[in-house]
């Protein structure tokens, strides 16, 4: 991968010049232009998606101009490197392969003069095994009785994935009742112990490293809990699976060896859900459909491959992003699934991309003069349209949004689903236009000193406010497995243009290490009082001791 400081380049220099003609061309013109616009500025995925970027404040031009920005920082070969297992995530010196996780062409990825194909499967093979036996019944508890619920111990790459998913494709969902701890707060636990029962739950750790805190800590009490129950230790393995890379630690915790399922250093956490730790996937749509979902991704990796940059869709959704997020200096984009089920995608994503591409320094290790990652945020969609939708509309703010819809629903319940279609057919429509027209326009400067005309500038929608709109056939495993695999390469293509790397994630170690200072510092006072860190910090942990001990 080239480390190359994208403004310094042609095509950079250009988008900026280009950014001059485009600010202030309105959406409407460019469709007035153009009565093929929705055809000409859309791709369709093997029938199944649709990606409309027609609402976008671009042109043939824009496009073109982008993509000789890809060029220009050679992202074909960046996409190669990741794809034959070079050690892009340098910082980590580590290959970036989870694209060998969903390879179900089954072709040899060499790492290291190794295939490790047959690794992967070995591990696929596994997960169904033990997934038939626990969904049949036959894997039994340490009383004799079946299996009811499965609890997954994890954070951050280890809980949003498959949390996200598995609502995502509950109507593919059997009888087992799938929970998730992930956060350190006792309330989550506490909760947990008042629904689920020792003798039918099975625990899943999921962490790559075994280390985290709040999975650790969750996990120890979790097992002194269960053993109140279950009393004694053998039982353990009846109810504890590991998921991680450092089978050490596992067995350190008392998981039997045969209970541990791997993955590898070359699998980050935020994009680890088609691994093992995808293993509550299996458990609550069995291993048929998690190998859809593994092969909508697999599609998506084939298509990112082997298109060519102009009709690649994580591409073109890639440089979209960098066009706002660099030359508008748009700083968020929102993600609007019109989908219940999807509702935990925001925040999948917004780990995903925030933890990816939030970083200030380049490849070369100087401090970048040019933004990288977005802020990344977003809810499901109606419920939005009630609760910060004006603001997308009407405030001074420009946030690009991503809209996400299935035409055909699971539910046929009355006109719902066309309701719900409308909305997300509106929504695009109203930002992107407005009511910017030459009537409302007139009457707007016609009325403007009259005091009854006050309506026509309350009422005014400029519109020109960009989105795209992405429509699923359907959800299905193999559908969702695409479009993540979709947002996945949208990423790395932003970090190979942005000249960042894109898979490590330095930036939440300090809040880490400081905390556990903090706790040491808190556990070992004597006289309730601290006065060696700033102000504010001293102040707050002070006022703890004092109100911990008035209650
Ligand atoms: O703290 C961030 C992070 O390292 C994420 O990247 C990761 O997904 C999460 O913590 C959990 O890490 P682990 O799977 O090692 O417990």
């Amino acid at each position: 991968m080239k480390n190359i400081n994208p403004t310094l380049t042609n095509a950079w220099k250009s988008l900026e010049n280009h950014f001059k003609e485009i600010k202030n061309v309105h959406l409407s013109d460019l469709f007035n232009l153009d009565k093929d616009r929705f055809k000409n500025f859309s791709k369709i995925f093997n029938n199944q998606i649709v990606f409309d970027y027609s609402k976008n404040r671009v042109t043939y031009k824009t496009i073109n101009k982008l993509l000789s920005l890809a060029k220009e920082v050679f992202l074909e070969d960046a996409i190669k490197s990741m794809f034959i297992g070079k050690k892009i995530n340098v910082t980590e010196n580590r290959s970036v392969l989870h694209i060998a996780l969903r390879n179900l062409s089954n072709n040899p990825i060499i790492l290291n003069d190794k295939n490790i194909m047959p690794e992967v499967y070995e591990v696929l093979n596994k997960m169904k095994l033990f997934s038939e036996d626990i969904i049949t019944g036959k894997w039994k508890g340490y009383s004799g009785k079946s299996i009811t619920d499965i609890v997954n111990i994890g954070i951050g790459g280890s809980d949003l994935g498959p949390n996200m998913v598995i609502d995502a494709l509950t109507p593919y969902k059997n009888h087992l009742n799938i929970h998730f701890v992930s956060n350190i707060d006792g309330t989550e636990i506490c909760e947990l112990f008042k629904v689920i029962n020792a003798e039918t739950t099975l625990f899943l750790i999921s962490s790559k490293t075994f280390t985290t805190e709040e999975t650790m800590t969750n996990a120890y009490s979790i097992k002194n809990w269960f053993l109140k129950h279950a009393i004694h230790t053998k039982h353990i393995k009846k109810h504890f699976l590991a998921i991680s890379t450092n089978k050490i630690e596992a067995i350190n915790f008392g998981i039997d060896s045969k209970n541990i399922f791997k993955f590898w250093d070359w699998v980050g956490g935020r994009y680890s859900l088609w691994s093992s730790v995808g293993f509550s996937i299996v458990l609550s749509i069995g291993f048929h459909n998690f190998l859809n979902l593994l092969s909508g991704a697999h599609d998506m990796d084939n298509h990112f491959l082997n298109t060519k940059l102009e009709n690649n869709i994580p591409v073109i959704l890639a440089m979209i992003g960098i066009w706002y997020n660099n030359f508008f200096l748009m700083e968020t984009e929102a993600i609007f699934p019109y989908d219940k089920y999807m509702h935990r995608l925001p925040s999948y994503l917004q780990q995903c991309n925030m933890e990816s591409n939030g970083k200030c320094i380049d490849r070369n290790g100087k401090k970048t003069s040019w933004q990288t990652g977005p802020i990344v945020w977003g809810a499901s969609g109606t419920n939005g349209q009630h609760a910060f939708y004006q603001l997308l509309h009407q405030g001074t703010k420009f946030i690009p949004c991503d809209f996400i819809a299935p035409v055909i629903s699971h539910h046929k319940i009355y006109d719902h689903h066309i309701k719900l279609l409308s909305n997300f057919f509106a929504q695009t429509k109203a930002l992107a236009f407005g009511t910017y027209n030459k009537f409302i326009e007139k009457q707007r400067i016609k009325c403007n000193n009259n005091i009854n005309s006050r309506e026509y500038i309350y009422k005014y929608f400029e519109g020109n406010r960009p989105s795209n709109s992405i429509l699923l056939k359907r959800i299905t495993p193999y559908t969702l497995g695409s479009l993540l695999a979709m947002y996945e390469h949208k990423i790395f293509v932003q970090g190979v243009i942005l000249n960042i790397f894109t898979f490590d994630q330095w930036g939440v170690e300090l809040g880490k290490s400081i905390s556990h200072q903090i706790r040491l510092k808190i556990q070992s006072c004597r006289d309730n009082r601290i006065q060696s860190y700033d102000s504010s910090t001293n102040g707050l942990i002070n006022l703890y001791f004092n109100w911990r001990e008035f209650f």
